[in-house]
């Protein structure tokens, strides 16, 4: 069960978290959603940055996440969108209402028994559950050095391993598919953007000057980053693309 302190620590982020956080490649998106859908749901939508992936590739696009200031900043982006307040563990969704559930960068957040039973509820029988993360490139290496500063427990710098999400009940296995993209950012919107991540959320102040302290090191030393302004942030996405069993 995930650590509901650093799971709830998103309920009061919103802008920051749209301005600073990163998006996703289209083309995970077109992964999950190779033809138009009739009817998608995004769980644990945050501010919208993959729901608004969804938008063009779905008739009927509904986001669901727990946080009311996340839901605002989407309400604000996507007003086409069916906006509510809900969990994973409990979906405001009729069942077999869906062809697709994404969820982008959450799921290691919910219960998994109860969220995956719930998702098979609202998805249409044979429906397409669509799991994404991205993560640090193992090719970088002040990345990954800034990424063991905010979670210091994870010998990879990934949320979920392979292995993890290999095999979910009522699921058959999935396609895992990888997509490495890189970004241009600031130094500056790069620390901002540790600022909206769960450990940074979570810590004491004094906790969190000591974790800012130990990036500004790492930038400062790095030969990539040293005296820099602005980098080249390789990224990878992993997609998990699951059907539910009829
Ligand atoms: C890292 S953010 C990802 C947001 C968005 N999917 C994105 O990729 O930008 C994790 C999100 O999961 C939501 N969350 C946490 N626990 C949840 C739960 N049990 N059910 C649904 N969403 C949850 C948080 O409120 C937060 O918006």
């Amino acid at each position: 069960m995930a650590d509901q302190a650093l799971a709830q620590s998103f309920l009061n982020v919103g802008e920051d978290y749209e301005r600073f956080r990163p998006g996703f490649p289209e083309a995970a998106a077109d992964a999950i959603v190779p033809v138009h859908a009739e009817a998608a749901l995004d769980l644990g939508a945050g501010t919208g940055k993959f729901t608004e992936l969804l938008v063009p590739r779905s008739s009927r696009v509904i986001a669901v996440e727990p946080s009311e200031q996340m839901l605002t900043v989407l309400r604000g982006k996507l007003p086409g969108v069916e906006a509510h307040i809900g969990t994973a563990e409990s979906i405001p969704a009729s069942d077999a209402s869906v062809d697709l559930v994404v969820v982008a960068q959450a799921f290691h957040w919910f219960d998994r028994e109860p969220a995956c039973a719930e998702i098979r509820r609202v998805l249409v029988p044979g429906g397409t559950l669509g799991l994404v993360w991205n993560h640090s490139d193992p090719s970088c290496a002040w990345d990954r050095a800034c990424t063991r500063v905010a979670h210091p427990q994870l010998e990879n710098g990934l949320t979920a391993s392979p292995e993890s999400t290999e095999r979910l009940k009522g699921f058959k296995s999935p396609r895992f598919l990888q997509f490495p993209w890189t970004e241009r950012i600031r130094r500056a919107d790069y620390v901002a953007r540790w600022l909206t991540v769960s450990s940074f959320l979570a810590a004491s102040d004094d906790q969190r000057s000591r974790m800012l302290d130990d990036l500004n090191r790492i930038l400062d030393t790095d030969p990539d980053t040293a005296g820099r302004d602005a980098f080249d942030l390789p990224q990878i996405t992993d997609v998990y693309v699951y059907r539910s069993l009829a």
